[in-house]
């Protein structure tokens, strides 16, 4: 069997990263945790969000991963340097790329960021961003009230184009020309999100840019499949699968398979 690229996140936001990996290199195996029971983990103390994602990782060595792709932007903020000194695999986080992204695509230097309370508290993405290039102009906004949306599947219900108005309203008026889905769950909002900020200001996924980073480290490491190579992937998440499993099936556009871990919630 083939080595996977371990995936997690605190639900079905990490699927937007598997989809693009699964695009760019339909040869990979992916095995993705979506810890849906304790989601979400904006809100949470950071060394709840710490503990949960060495929990996962845990859970997803025994997979035996060439990589592990830490998709959450909560957990990468939180996480990522703890978990990159506990395995000896590469770990890759969305919050580099994301950035990476943007400086590439703004042209007036002024770029939003859009996120948990935990990942805009942490001034993760300010400090990327101006690590690539100090002039960068930031304009951060906490958005709690999406994740809950997407995690319960009524990303495309009336409700969810008005909680996004709302969300972004302290946004608009700002000068930015790009704006950073901060949060992996929102491309799921993507429509609702460009409709309020309007056509000049250009959407940013990290995903994209995650899985060129993760392509760039399988190739240098001489660890990519071979092309032709027919992947299976396997999903687990936390708590009853349906919900993960019906969100999960709509946005990969494939059928498949979810298995339940139950595990004390503490
Ligand atoms: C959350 O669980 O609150 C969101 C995950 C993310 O930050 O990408």
């Amino acid at each position: 069997m083939a080595q996977a690229i371990a995936i997690l996140d605190s639900g079905v936001g990490g699927l937007t990263v598997a989809k693009e990996v699964m695009r760019q290199l339909p040869q990979e195996e992916i095995v993705y945790f979506g810890d849906t029971e304790r989601a979400p983990y904006g809100p949470r103390a950071a060394e709840e969000v710490l503990k949960f994602t060495r929990q996962i990782v845990e859970y997803l060595l025994q997979f035996r991963p060439k990589m592990i792709v830490i998709a959450c932007n909560t957990a990468t903020a939180i996480a990522l340097q703890h978990i990159r000194a506990q395995v000896k695999i590469p770990v890759v986080g969305v919050i580099q790329p994301g950035s990476r992204a943007a400086i590439k695509s703004t042209k007036n230097g002024s770029i939003g960021v859009i996120g948990t309370e935990n990942t805009i508290r942490s001034g993760a993405y300010h400090q990327a961003l101006q690590a690539i290039n100090p002039h960068t102009e930031v304009f951060s906004l906490a958005c709690p009230r999406l994740v809950p949306i997407v995690e319960r599947r009524m990303y495309r219900s009336p409700e969810a184009k008005q909680t996004v108005e709302q969300s972004l309203r302290p946004l608009l008026g700002s000068p930015i020309d790009c704006l950073i889905l901060g949060c992996t769950h929102y491309p799921f909002l993507t429509q609702a999100i460009a409709d309020v900020v309007g056509p000049k200001v250009a959407i940013i996924s990290s995903a994209d840019e995650t899985a060129r980073e993760i392509s760039t480290i399988l190739h240098h490491r001489g660890q990519l499949e071979q092309s032709g190579h027919v992947p299976v992937h396997r999903f687990f998440c936390s708590g009853t699968p349906e919900t993960f499993q019906a969100i999960a099936q709509e946005w990969l556009g494939e059928q498949i398979r979810v298995s339940p871990v139950f595990w004390q919630m503490t």
